[in-house]
C-alpha cells in the first residue's frame, strides 16, 4: 500500500501519533494530505507557495462511513504576549465522502495509494480554505494540523455547531469544538506539516488588522501574502525529487527541495 519511499520516512519518524505532540483530539492513522504532487506528511517542512490551494486527502485504509469532515489549524499563531501563542482554523469541509478505490498519487515522498475523501454532494465549505502564510514574527515555524473526522451519525445541531465556531476561526480549539458537535472520539486520521518563516522577526506588537499575523479574511491564502515575499524553505528527508514532476511543478519543487 505504502511505496517504499514513504516506508522509509515513515520508519524514521519515531513519533507514534500523526498529530503533533501535545495536540489534542491525536490520532496515530495517517491522513495523506497531498497538494499537487506534494505531499507533507508527519511534520514535514514545506514551502508555503506550495501549499497555497486545497489539498486532496485521503486515507490508507478504506473507511465505512457515509460521511466526513476535514479541519485544518495552525497551532502557532503570534500574540503579544509570547511565548503564548493563539490558534486559527484555516479550512473545514464536511460533507466528505470516502472513495471505496484507492487512487494512486504520484508525489515527491513516493506513490501512495490513498482512498480519497470527495466532495461528491458539492457541500460548500464550512470554512473555505486559505493557505499557510506565517508572517515574520515568533514563532516563525508553524504547524498546520490536519484532522479527518466521522460526521456519518452527525445531527442538524452537531453541524451548527461546527458552524458556530468556524465563523470565528481564531482561538479554534477543534477538541472542545468535536464535543460541543457531539463527535468527540470521532477523530479518525491525522497530519500535520511545518511552514516557516526564514525570518528575522519582528519585534512589536501585532496590529488588529496586520495581514501578516494570521491571514483572517481572505479564503484565496493569497491575498494576505500579497505583501510578503515568499520564503522557500529546505526540504527535509521526507521531501525527494521524484519523476512525476510535470511543467511548471519541477520550479515549484525545486524552491521546495532548496535546490
Ligand atoms: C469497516 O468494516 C470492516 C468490515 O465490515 C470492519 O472490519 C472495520 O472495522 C470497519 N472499519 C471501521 C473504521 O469501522
Ligand atoms: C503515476 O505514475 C504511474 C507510473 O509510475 C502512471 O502510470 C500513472 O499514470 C501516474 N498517475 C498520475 C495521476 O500521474
Ligand atoms: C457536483 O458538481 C459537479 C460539477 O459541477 C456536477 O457534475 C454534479 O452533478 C454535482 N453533484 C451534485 C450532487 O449536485
Ligand atoms: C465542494 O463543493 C463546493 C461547491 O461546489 C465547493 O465550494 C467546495 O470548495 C468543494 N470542496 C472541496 C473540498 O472540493
Ligand atoms: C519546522 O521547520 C523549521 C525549519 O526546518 C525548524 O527549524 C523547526 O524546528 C521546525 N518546527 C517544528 C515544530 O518541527
Ligand atoms: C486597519 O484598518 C483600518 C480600517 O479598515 C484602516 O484605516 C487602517 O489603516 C488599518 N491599519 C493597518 C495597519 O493596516
Amino acid at each position: 500500500m505504502v511505496s517504499r519511499c514513504l516506508a522509509i520516512l515513515l520508519a524514521a519518524t519515531t513519533a507514534v501519533a500523526r498529530t503533533p505532540a501535545g495536540f489534542a483530539p491525536a490520532s496515530d492513522t495517517d491522513l495523506i494530505v497531498e497538494y499537487n504532487g506534494f505531499a507533507p506528511l508527519n511534520g514535514a517542512v514545506i514551502s508555503k507557495s506550495v501549499t497555497s490551494s486545497e489539498p486532496r486527502i485521503g486515507t490508507l485504509a478504506r473507511l465505512n462511513g457515509t460521511s466526513y469532515a476535514v479541519m485544518m489549524i495552525d497551532l502557532d499563531i503570534p500574540t503579544n504576549n509570547p511565548p503564548q501563542t493563539n490558534t486559527l482554523l484555516h479550512w473545514m469541509q464536511t460533507g466528505l465522502t470516502p472513495s471505496s478505490t484507492a487512487t494512486q498519487l504520484n508525489t515527491t515522498s513516493g506513490t501512495i495509494r490513498a482512498f480519497l475523501l470527495e466532495n461528491r454532494s458539492n457541500t460548500t465549505a464550512v470554512a473555505p480554505y486559505f493557505g499557510p502564510n506565517p508572517p515574520a514574527r515568533v514563532p516563525l515555524s508553524h504547524r498546520y494540523t490536519q484532522v479527518l473526522v466521522d460526521t456519518s451519525g452527525m445531527t442538524e445541531e452537531g453541524g451548527q455547531a461546527l458552524r458556530a465556531a468556524a465563523a470565528a476561526r481564531s482561538g479554534f480549539e477543534a477538541s472542545a469544538v468535536l464535543a460541543q458537535a457531539g463527535l468527540e472520539g470521532k477523530v479518525v486520521a491525522g497530519n500535520f506539516y511545518n511552514v516557516t518563516n526564514l525570518g528575522p522577526a519582528r519585534a512589536g506588537t501585532v496590529v488588529a488588522n496586520a495581514t501578516g499575523t494570521s491571514g483572517v479574511g481572505t479564503t484565496s491564502g493569497t491575498g494576505a501574502g500579497a505583501s510578503q515575499t515568499s520564503v522557500p524553505v529546505a526540504g527535509t528527508a521526507g521531501l525527494r525529487p521524484g519523476g512525476v514532476l510535470v511543467g511548471g511543478l519541477v520550479m515549484v519543487g525545486m524552491v521546495a527541495l532548496g535546490l
